[in-house]
């Protein structure tokens, strides 16, 4: 969970850095999960920025999480160019759909779906991983498929 003390001190040792934004947020995230709202503030008064400059940056990267993944599981599916090439916008508005959430949402039964871009499996677009394992030539059902997997 978010702990105040915790992210101060991460921004405390990050914040020499040149353009230290990016590099707390990715600390942030990788030591909570996500970035907080609490660290808007936080960052925006280590690095003599506005808080608008910051809230910019966190909401324009799109791997940044905003809000504490709530998944049993989680799907990334790459929206980069050379899977967008082979369809993927298209099979992600299926999958979502079957899924009944938006990007960053989870489904009712406990798989969050985030976006990623490029995950270097261009040759096998569409791809996606499913807890981290990697799954080439996408579809929705062989997403179906490894998630029963996932689960059993
Ligand atoms: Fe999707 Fe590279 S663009 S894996």
């Amino acid at each position: 969970p978010w702990n105040a003390t915790r992210a101060a001190a991460i921004v405390a040792g990050l914040q020499s850095l040149e353009g230290a934004t990016l590099p707390i947020l990715h600390a942030l995230q990788e030591a909570f999960g996500y970035v907080d709202a609490q660290a808007v503030p936080m960052i925006a008064d280590a690095l003599n920025l506005s808080r608008a400059e910051v809230h910019g940056c966190l909401t324009f990267y799109h791997d940044f999480r905003r809000e504490p993944p709530a998944g049993r599981h989680h799907v990334k599916l790459c929206r980069a160019e050379a899977c967008q090439a082979m369809g993927s916008d298209r099979l992600h508005g299926e999958i979502l759909s079957r899924m009944g959430c938006d990007w960053h949402g989870t489904s009712a039964d406990g798989v969050t779906v985030e976006p990623v871009y490029c995950l270097g499996l261009c040759a096998n677009a569409p791809a996606a991983l499913v807890d981290d394992e990697p799954l080439a030539r996408l579809s929705a059902e062989s997403l179906d498929a490894a998630l029963k997997e996932a689960r059993a």
